[in-house]
């Protein structure tokens, strides 16, 4: 039985599966709708989240399956101190796969080895966010039509943002990636993604402090929010969350298929009028949300592509 806990559970052949499995999916939909018939996704989600929830449950519903779960912590036996082993024991008797968020690191692996069914970490505190990463190389292979050769630039905050750690780790895997970190000092890559991809591996990358200064390199921009919520001092996230906004005339300096990737939600680092610019995916890249969900959800209760 597999779970997904971190990005590199999948091999890259296996990454490349559930695209085209996706691909299949946006081509075909009426193929998959009663794929998942009288199977259950539990959601068990112990921190705010709209797009990646309901992109699950919108999943399993489009399978043909159904979905239990909470969100929020406090709706759960989580808050009469039920530990996440016990929790993901009990839930795997009444579901047949999990997919959970929780804002302590690790806490999707501590359940992926109580449960007897699949678990699938939805996001864990500052460290991995593989889901969301599935959605970004399904939309850039759909964008560019490839997920070799780019030039990555990745802007914000680059030390709690889960989603920028996971997508580094599938990126390095394919040939003739190139990263621009871009960040202030503060917010810079945490250690062990700098030294066990980036100094391990020998993946190209380089650090710079200025968006506008990266910009006309990069193939994919893929801009962050700062993280409120693991912040100890909210002064320095005053400092700090304002520092990168991409509008209109700062957009003008990047090439003109460079796409522009967020994972969302995003507070004040694009601007809306970049909302209506071809290379913005931000929009679309939530759409393939679901649909990569739907393929890792076949994938991992060992349904066969139609
Ligand atoms: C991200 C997350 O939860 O890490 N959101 C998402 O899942 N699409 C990014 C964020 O919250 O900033």
């Amino acid at each position: 039985m597999r779970s997904l806990i971190d990005i590199v559970d999948l091999t890259v052949e296996e990454i490349d599966d559930l695209i085209a499995t996706a691909n299949d999916i946006i081509a075909n939909p009426d193929k998959y709708a009663e794929k998942c018939h009288r199977k259950k996704l539990a959601t068990l989600f112990f921190e705010p989240s709209t797009r990646t929830r309901l992109s699950f449950e919108a999943a399993m519903l489009e399978l043909g399956g159904s979905v239990i779960g909470f969100s929020g912590a406090s709706n759960s036996s989580a808050s009469k101190g039920e530990s996440v082993a016990d929790t993901a024991k009990i839930v795997s008797c009444y579901a047949d796969i999990i997919a959970m968020r929780h804002p302590k690191e690790g806490a999707p692996c501590v359940a992926s080895q109580a449960a007897s069914i699949p678990v699938i970490n939805a996001g864990d505190g500052g460290h991995n966010h593989p889901t969301q990463t599935l959605a970004d190389l399904l939309t850039i292979s759909r964008e560019m039509g490839r997920l070799d050769n780019l030039t990555i630039g990745l802007c914000g905050d680059l030390k709690y943002g889960r989603t920028v750690h996971s997508l580094i780790e599938a990126m390095s895997r394919y040939k003739g990636i190139q990263f621009v970190l871009i960040s202030p000092e503060e917010l810079k890559i945490p250690g062990f993604i700098r030294y066990n991809v980036f100094e391990n591996q020998g993946i190209p990358y380089t650090e710079v402090s200025s968006l506008e200064e990266a910009m006309p390199d990069l193939d994919v921009l893929y801009m962050t929010r700062v993280q409120k919520e693991r912040f100890s001092d909210l002064a320095e996230y005053e400092r700090l969350k304002d520092l990168y906004i991409l509008d209109g005339k700062k957009l003008n300096m990047a090439k003109p298929d460079t796409i522009v990737l967020h994972p969302l939600p995003r507070v004040n680092e694009i601007t809306v009028d970049v909302d209506s610019d071809p290379r913005a995916c931000y929009f679309f890249q939530a759409l393939c949300g679901k649909h990569i969900r739907m393929a890792l959800i076949l994938f991992l209760l060992g349904i066969k592509r139609a």
